[in-house]
């Protein structure tokens, strides 16, 4: 608790006590959506204290401190993934302090793998719930100030919010599908039977962020939205590839772009 305070002193000293009504995460190759922000203070993570900094390649670490639509917001550019080896604290340590800044709603997004056979490459999911196959970042003590034991996790993705983002998209021409979100540590692509045992489970999507910050978020109470690109299609030939998916990540960004910026101004 200490920690998450000090970096929240910090951030408010650094940014003028700028108090965000939005959080938003940004995924693998989705860094873009900055341009879409008006930029008034851009952090570093390696000068917040506490904070980890970002390993990824195609992820920056800097939160951004700026107004979309005339909404204030915080944009992480770059996040903390499992497989980078941070403990699962440390991946969801962000969004304790954009919780504790004030937001009022967290949108995350990210690239994953379509379990989904009818979904293709390039497509937007709304997630509509997720299956967490991560060690939970709730296990530990409970920080019993922050939200309760046993955190209640329906309507972890907001329905009110994706029922505003289905009118946006429809409005605006954007092609949405929907699924359930599966979590998992990575940092290896799915197998073949791994898709399978996925879509078996009830899975739409995969990959490899995401499902921490939305229950840390749930824990606080945040209502979440998440959008996943749909990167590669797990049950293809085609074999997993970095390099690629930032490139799907970079096309479907400007589509989630819109999305993102309507509905934050419309929340
Ligand atoms: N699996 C897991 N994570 C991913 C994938 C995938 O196929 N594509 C993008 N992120």
């Amino acid at each position: 608790m200490e920690h998450i305070l000090k970096a929240c002193d910090a951030i408010k000293n650094a940014t003028n006590n700028f108090a965000p009504e939005v959080g938003i995460i940004l995924g693998t190759g989705l860094g873009g959506f900055v341009d879409s922000i008006d930029v008034k203070y851009r952090l570093e993570y390696k000068d917040i204290p506490n904070m980890p900094v970002s390993t990824v390649e195609g992820h920056k670490g800097c939160l951004i401190f700026g107004e979309v639509a005339g909404r204030k917001v915080v944009a992480m550019q770059g996040r903390f993934h499992y497989y980078e080896g941070y403990t699962m604290k440390q991946v969801t340590f962000p969004v304790r302090v954009m919780a504790l800044l004030g937001i009022k709603t967290l949108f995350v997004s990210n690239a994953a793998g379509g379990i989904n056979t009818s979904f293709c490459v390039g497509d937007l999911m709304i997630i509509t719930d997720h299956i967490n196959l991560l060690p939970n970042p709730l296990i530990g003590p409970n920080m019993a100030e922050l939200g309760p034991r046993f955190p209640d996790m329906h309507d972890c993705y907001s329905s009110a919010i994706r029922a505003k983002a289905t009118a946006i998209a429809e409005r605006e021409g954007i092609k949405l599908q929907y699924g359930v979100y599966v979590g998992t540590t990575g940092p290896t692509f799915e197998t073949q039977a791994e898709y399978r045992y996925f879509k078996a489970i009830g899975g739409d999507a995969v990959g490899m962020s995401t499902v921490p910050e939305v229950i840390v978020a749930r824990h606080m109470g945040v209502p979440c939205f998440g959008v996943s690109v749909v990167t590669n299609c797990g049950l293809s030939d085609e074999k997993g590839d970095h390099e690629d998916v930032q490139l799907q990540g970079k096309k479907a960004g400007e589509r989630m772009a819109r999305l993102f910026t309507e509905l934050i101004r419309e929340i």
